[in-house]
């Protein structure tokens, strides 16, 4: 479950850090202050951190920098060995959105970039469950990924990238599982998390959502 995206990341990893600095005109809008998203990230985190989908560990440097208890995540092997070049304390495990690895500590944040979307819509509402349960009150979820103010929205924007002829962009927000704000609200309602939703580039928005209450 989750992992149908390893292939594609392991032939992307020795590329990844090229792609994000907007080379790929296709994926300049979506990689589009790139740095300052990963910055907003970390600066909302603190204590001990979870991250998911850690590809070349450009988020797991912010975060090492404001604190030392950092724990990564990442399914593709090739990504991995990027990171682990880069940060070599940082533990970094195979695995996905829904691997809670053994630490003796409890989860005050758990965190990710560009990669929630790789989950269905049935599958984030069972990571938000998941992480429900496993973080502390007051803890916090914080991701920055592509997703919509609406499904109207979703769609305008397959049919610009359709109109540039972006072809290799319109496939992937076609196929992969990029949602709406209104679902992910919903589902954080739901597991008792209060959310926010701000816009960082015409894709991307920060997601920061606090445990209001245990389960
Ligand atoms: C676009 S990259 C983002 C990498 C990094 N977080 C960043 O912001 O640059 C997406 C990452 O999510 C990982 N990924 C894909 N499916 C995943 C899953 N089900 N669970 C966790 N990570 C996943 C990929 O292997 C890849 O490293």
């Amino acid at each position: 479950m989750g992992r149908e995206f390893d292939r594609l990341f392991d032939e992307w990893a020795s590329t990844y850090d090229e792609t994000v600095s907007g080379v790929d005109p296709e994926y300049a809008e979506v990689f589009m202050h790139y740095e300052h998203i990963l910055n907003e990230v970390s600066a909302k985190v603190s204590g001990h951190v979870l991250e998911y989908g850690v590809g070349t560990g450009n988020l797991t440097e912010r975060l090492v920098k404001r604190t030392p208890k950092v724990v990564g995540v990442e399914p593709s092997a090739e990504m991995r060995k990027i990171t682990r070049t880069k940060l070599p304390s940082v533990p970094v495990f195979d695995g996905d959105f829904f691997h809670i690895p053994l630490t003796d500590y409890p989860i005050d944040n758990i965190v990710s970039t560009y990669a929630f979307h790789h989950l269905t819509d049935e599958e984030k509402e069972k990571a938000i469950a998941l992480y429900s349960s496993v973080l502390v009150p007051g803890g916090k979820i914080v991701f920055a990924d592509t997703m919509f103010a609406s499904e109207a929205a979703k769609l305008e924007t397959i049919h610009k990238a359709d109109a540039a002829e972006y072809r290799r962009l319109a496939e992937d927000l076609r196929t992969e599982y990029y949602t709406t704000i209104p679902f992910l609200q919903a589902l954080l309602d739901k597991h008792h998390f209060s959310s926010t939703f701000k816009q960082l580039n015409a894709f991307v928005w920060i997601m920061e959502a606090v445990k209001v209450k245990q389960p």
